[in-house]
């Protein structure tokens, strides 16, 4: 999704700039762009697809800067071409700005200074920030873009920068993050950390409804009213994250396989040398009296939450409900006063999720969140975090990161099943002992890769697929399908297999592939007779089971076998094999598996 990044020093500004955009470019985007003011004159280049485009109309100009903005763009309003990336520029070319965001209301903006003589080249809704900008101005850009920003209605994170004033960049937030990096004799600016970091770590989150004037030497914040406030300057004390393949063709691949240290290193961080379970971070949090779960979360972190909901029900007894962050925010929000909010996110800087954290603060719920950014806001902006400890994940389908939600969500649900006395700590630590044969029966199952590439081979061509799952791995079958279908663009969905029978097994026939996840849990023999009612329509079965169920075989075209473990711990193996296939039939198929189209790492806009 969109990314903003800003440079004010002595380096070479484009440099900078371009690098920090490649820094960004995982989170996904379709364009790209940079201004750049250099003795006092505004400059800008920006260009549709990747990077290296733009890259190629400044090679050579030698461009001399002092400051700089810059921008990758996930087209929202108008579609991926030179015109609509940013920056945008006003009449006179003289502000240009770069936007993260959506401003829902810019129809009405541009209706108002449409009439008002105002020429638009773009289609975005970006546009009409600069031209409010103009035409807020007097004398002071910090006043009038404080001006222009009182009309707005939606998200921003905006960086801004001008002829009339050119020895400052200027931001400006509202839901949408912004980062200044604080340097000797130079500023960084970003919307994501990680640009920020390989420059230094010292580094003020702005926060909504805060303005930044940035010069070479200075940092000042304002609050709405544009009144000076108090910086408060963070040292963030990590490293930027690591970004290289390491040998593997594919991020995808690479989080893939890092699955295994991702489970041992989460078991390392929150079960102690006595086998205990230690979550610091809510130790304060009055746990035992909870007694209702409200989940909410997107995507895969959506799925997680399904998986959390068995685990909470089954471990701590206590009544979980999971919802979309996108429809959970719009609820009307019923607190019996013991209720409390789980938030799930990767980024931590989904726009659904946090906007879901705040009305439900509003609403006097207590929220923890499972987060994998540090500092991120969601992070910054929830009661108590439990972090996922996945390392920084590129790909956009998220793998790793969701066998460490699984798994912080397993253990957090044995630490409140001991904490409400439902779970004495010997079971718990049976438990653990199961989670912690985990990381090798992953690594047992990624040795299977040819065989799951020679059943890619295989089903490439199909342009449907179902997943079908049963209990706690019902949402194994959604997770599996989410993969599938986003990055091979293959249609796919997942039900519930007690569910085939009420519609979606008209879709069977000889050509239907369905990934029938079928370990032996409780609902297994359920599960088996759904496989019968697929097989004797002539379906297609590529069957999940585990290892040494021979019964099985005889419904399954194809078979992956997974090792033996716990029924609450199976999703953690099941989605292995999954993962593998869609990537390797997105592979065959000639697909982007980091960055798949229309796609974005973190959205950060509803
Ligand atoms: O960063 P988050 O976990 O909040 O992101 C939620 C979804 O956008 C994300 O899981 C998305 O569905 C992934 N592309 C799935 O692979």
């Amino acid at each position: 999704m969109c990314g903003i990044v800003g440079y004010i020093g002595d380096r070479d500004v484009s440099s900078v700039l371009i690098v920090g955009l490649e820094r960004l470019s995982y989170r996904g985007y379709d364009s790209s762009g940079i201004s750049v003011i250099s003795e006092g004159e505004l400059s800008f280049w920006k260009k549709s697809g990747k990077i290296h485009e733009l890259s190629k109309i400044i090679d050579g100009l030698n461009i001399k800067g002092s400051l700089g903005i810059g921008h990758t763009r996930w087209a929202t309003h108008g579609i991926p071409n030179d015109i609509n990336s940013h920056p945008h520029l006003d009449k006179s070319k003289k502000i240009s700005i770069v936007h993260n965001g959506i401003i829902e209301n810019f129809l009405d903006i541009k209706e108002g200074l449409i009439k008002e003589g105002y020429v638009f080249r773009s289609q975005t809704d970006t546009e009409v920030i600069v031209h409010l900008v103009d035409k807020h101005y007097k004398s002071n850009l910090v006043q009038a873009l404080a001006a222009a920003c009182k009309h707005l209605k939606g998200s921003y994170g905006i960086a801004m920068i001008s002829e009339l004033d050119p020895d400052k960049i200027i931001v400006a937030r509202s839901g949408s993050p912004l980062i200044i990096g604080k340097g000797q004799s130079e500023n960084f600016v970003s919307s994501d950390i990680n640009t920020i970091l390989p420059h230094t770590k010292d580094v003020i989150y702005l926060e909504d409804n805060q303005f930044g004037v940035i010069t070479k030497d200075d940092i000042t914040i304002y609050n709405n009213e544009l009144t000076k406030i108090d910086a408060v300057l963070q040292h963030i004390n990590w490293d930027p994250v690591q970004s290289e393949k390491g040998g593997h063709d594919h991020f995808m691949h690479k989080e893939i396989h890092e699955q295994p240290a991702v489970v041992r290193r989460i078991i390392s961080k929150y079960v102690d040398s006595n086998g205990s379970i230690t979550f610091k971070s809510v130790k304060d949090v009055p746990l035992e009296d909870v007694s209702r779960f409200i989940i909410q979360s997107c995507g895969t972190s959506w799925h997680a939450g399904l998986i959390g909901r068995y685990l909470l029900e089954n471990y701590a007894k206590t009544p979980s409900e999971v919802d979309y962050s996108s429809e959970f925010r719009y609820r009307r929000m019923i607190s019996k006063g013991k209720d409390m909010v789980l938030a799930i996110s990767q980024s931590g800087e989904t726009a659904d999720t946090l906007a879901g954290i705040r009305e439900a603060k509003s609403n006097f719920f207590p929220i923890i969140s499972f987060v994998n950014v540090k500092n991120s806001s969601i992070d910054r902006e929830s009661d108590a975090v439990i972090y996922s400890h996945s390392g920084q994940e590129v790909g956009v389908a998220s793998t790793k990161n969701y066998i460490s939600q699984l798994t912080t969500l397993y253990l957090f649900s044995l630490y409140l099943g001991v904490i409400k006395k439902e779970l004495t700590p010997e079971q718990a630590k049976s438990y653990i002992d199961e989670l912690n044969k985990i990381p090798d029966y992953i690594e047992s199952i990624l040795a299977q890769e040819e065989t799951i590439k020679t059943l890619a081979d295989k089903y490439y061509l199909s342009n449907q697929f179902l997943f079908i799952g049963r209990g706690i791995n019902f949402p194994s079958a959604l997770e599996g399908a989410l993969k599938l279908k986003e990055i091979s663009y293959v249609h796919a969905t997942g039900y519930a297999a007690g569910e085939l029978k009420h519609g979606p097994i008209a879709l069977i026939d000889s050509k239907l592939p369905i990934v029938c996840i079928a370990p032996n849990t409780s609902t297994y023999d359920k599960m088996l007779s759904n496989i019968q009612e697929v097989k004797s329509r002539k379906g297609k079965t590529i069957i999940v089971a585990t290892e040494g169920n021979k019964e099985i075989a005889d419904y399954a075209d194809d078979i992956i076998y997974i090792p033996k473990t716990i029924e609450d711990l199976s999703p953690l193996l099941v989605s292995i094999p999954l993962q593998l296939l869609s990537y390797y039939i997105a592979i065959k198929r000639d697909c982007d598996v980091d960055q798949p189209r229309n796609l974005a790492k973190s959205v950060t806009v509803e």
